[in-house]
This record gives C-alpha cells, sequence and structure tokens, in this order.
C-alpha cells in the first residue's frame, strides 16, 4: 500500500553533507564552526536542573528574543525564535506557498528550497545566477509569493549589497526572505530592512558564528505583523529549555563572538590566496567556506582523494558546481593538511 501523499512518495528528501563517525578526520563539509562555543555556554549547560526539564520550555523563548533583539537593534516582538534557521524555511514555505502561490529564488544555492517546495508542493522559480552569482533582474516579475536570497549564497559565499536587496524589496509584490545563516562572516547585513519594508523576513542560525550546529536554534527577524502570523505555524514548543538558555548566553557574548568571526574571516583570506597559488579559481568569499573551482583536474576525483586521507569537504554532483569544491575554513591545523594533501593529489 501507498500511503503518503504522491509528492512525499516520489520525493527524495533532502541530503545532509556526511556525518563520519571518527572523529579524527579533517571535517570540511558541513560549515560548521571550527572553534568552540562561548565558555559562557559551558557554564549555564552546568546550571540547568532537572526542574526546568520537568516544565515545558517557555513557548517563545523570550529570554532568547530581548537579547537577539538587543544585538540587531530592534524590538523583540521583531523576533521568532526556531528549532534551526531551516525550521523558519519550512514555516515560510508553508505559510505563503501552495499550487498557485510560487515561491522563487536564483540558483544554484541553498539545495533545501527545492526540497522544500517538492514537499508542498508549490511551483519552484529558478533563476540563474551569471558567472559572478550577481542578482537576477528576472527575480522582479515573478510574482512568486516567496522569493528567496541567500546572502552570502550558498555555495558560492558570494555577497550581495544590501542596496540592491532593499530595491528587490521594494519591486516584489510577495515576501522576501533573507536567508543570513552565513552573515556573521560578511561585510554587512539587512537587518534594518526590517523596520521600512513590511514584506521582509531575515534568517539567521546560531550554527556557524556562534558554534552551535548541534543545539539547532536560529531565528527569524521581520516586522511584528509578519512574526505573528508566522508563530501560528510554528510548533507550541518549537525551542526546548536548554537550547533557549544556550543560545541566549552565545548571542550575549559578543565579544568571544567576534573574535571568533575575525579568526575565521583572516583564516578564509589566508586558505583563498594558497588555494589559488594552487590553481584554484576561487570566488571572493564572505562566508566561513570557500568554493574553488579546479582549472586542470576533475573535482570529484580531487574529492576522493581527500577522503581517502580522512578529509571531508563538499562536492555537488550539479550542473554549474560539478567542477568545484566547497571547503569550510578549518583552523589552521585543519587548512594546512588539507592543503599539503591537495599539493600532493596535484602533483600525481
Ligand atoms: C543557506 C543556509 N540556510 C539555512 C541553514 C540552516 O541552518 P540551521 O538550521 O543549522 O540554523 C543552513 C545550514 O547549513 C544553510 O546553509
Amino acid at each position: 500500500m501507498n500511503y503518503f501523499r504522491q509528492n512525499i512518495e516520489k520525493a527524495k528528501g533532502y541530503e545532509p553533507g556526511f556525518q563520519p563517525r571518527q572523529t579524527d578526520v579533517v571535517k570540511l563539509n558541513t560549515n560548521e564552526n571550527p572553534y568552540p562555543p562561548s565558555p559562557a555556554v559551558t557554564k549555564v549547560l552546568a546550571k540547568i536542573t532537572p526542574e526546568q526539564l520537568r516544565r515545558y520550555p517557555d513557548p517563545l523563548g523570550d529570554q532568547f528574543r530581548q537579547a537577539a533583539a538587543e544585538v540587531n537593534g530592534v524590538q523583540p516582538d521583531y523576533i521568532m525564535c526556531c528549532n534551526g534557521g531551516d525550521e523558519l524555511l519550512s514555516i515560510a514555505f508553508r505559510a505563503f506557498c501552495d499550487e498557485n502561490r510560487p515561491v522563487a529564488y536564483p540558483v544554484p544555492t541553498y539545495s533545501l528550497y527545492p526540497v522544500l517546495a517538492n514537499l508542498l508542493p508549490c511551483r519552484a522559480i529558478e533563476i540563474p545566477f551569471d558567472d559572478e552569482f550577481n542578482l537576477p533582474a528576472k527575480l522582479i516579475g515573478t510574482n512568486a509569493a516567496l522569493t528567496i536570497i541567500c546572502n552570502p549564497n550558498a555555495p558560492s559565499g558570494t555577497f550581495i549589497s544590501t542596496a540592491e536587496l532593499a530595491s528587490l524589496a521594494d519591486e516584489l509584490t510577495g515576501i522576501l526572505l533573507i536567508d543570513e545563516a552565513y552573515v556573521d562572516f560578511a561585510q554587512a547585513n539587512c537587518a534594518n530592512m526590517v523596520k521600512d519594508f513590511d514584506n521582509v523576513i531575515i534568517l539567521r542560525s546560531m550554527s556557524k558564528g556562534y558554534s552551535l550546529a548541534g543545539l539547532r536554534f536560529g531565528y527569524a527577524i521581520a516586522p511584528p505583523t509578519l512574526i505573528a502570523g508566522l508563530m501560528k505555524l510554528k510548533d507550541s514548543y518549537n525551542v526546548d529549555t536548554i537550547s533557549v538558555a544556550v543560545a541566549t548566553a552565545a548571542i550575549k557574548d559578543q565579544q568571544y563572538f567576534k573574535q571568533n568571526v575575525d579568526k575565521i574571516k583572516k583564516s578564509r583570506e589566508e586558505l583563498t590566496e594558497q588555494l589559488r597559488a594552487l590553481k584554484f579559481e576561487v570566488l571572493k568569499s564572505s562566508s566561513n567556506f570557500v568554493l574553488a573551482k579546479s582549472k586542470n583536474r576533475n573535482a570529484g576525483d580531487i574529492y576522493d582523494k581527500l577522503v581517502q586521507r580522512n578529509i571531508y569537504i563538499r562536492f555537488f554532483n550539479l550542473p554549474g558546481l560539478d567542477d568545484k569544491l566547497r571547503i569550510t575554513i578549518g583552523t589552521k591545523e585543519q587548512n594546512d593538511i588539507l592543503l599539503s594533501a591537495l599539493k600532493d593529489i596535484l602533483s600525481e
């Protein structure tokens, strides 16, 4: 018997990056932060009591909303806590899209968007980026109910200016969701746009800049009317007591966060230069990863040879990406191991 809806039966589902079981590997494949979270996180974790776990959590995570509002210069009613940024994407698709209300986004980009469109289902209008990953003009005029711009984009790492996104928000007739999962590593962000536009939602993640990928915590910044609407679709208790306490401690420690992010940005510039010296074409990245195009060697082969050496990066066997490798910025030691393996492989 087939009990599933037809599109679910046919769907492949999202394929997450490989999570190796061993710990003695160089893992640069899923854009995690190579450094630990703030020491404030460890302190808060140690203080969680069984009594706190006996009770349901605060349904809105107000402690976090207050802290995130301060960091982003908005009021707490502009913030919604989510079980990872991915939950916000899932909520937004369900809130704005259906068979007659398509989603639009430039490609290549985060591969979860088409998966979510397919699960609803809704039509996905995919507009190709040019080679430099500029904002495609054709996004205006799609009449999509939801337009998503991943900024910085994954997997290119490229950045679209806040001015360009503001003028896009102005032109669109539907919602503009700016996926800022990687914005902690970028030169600017769009948080201020939520004060000027009634159709803008910003996605933030605690997984990257705050080193909390295992916690599953993200949040939306949006005008209060949109936040109130989005909240109707979330699980009643979508963020738990532990994660609210931990995420709050992490976002409050802006000094640690900035130091951590600065280290990664410095390593990103070094790794970019070193990869270019090995004759890779590397796009300027505003993220915690780089996309490197191999001019002379098959990217899939390089990937396989790195796996044999217990070094994991990301290879997408997809049009436009199958000659490229996405490499998460690691510690200096991890980056050096990768570079020395690449030198070996390229000289074979
Ligand atoms: C572009 C993009 N958006 C959103 C997310 C969601 O992040 P999380 O659910 O870990 O907060 C990710 C995760 O890798 C991502 O790459």
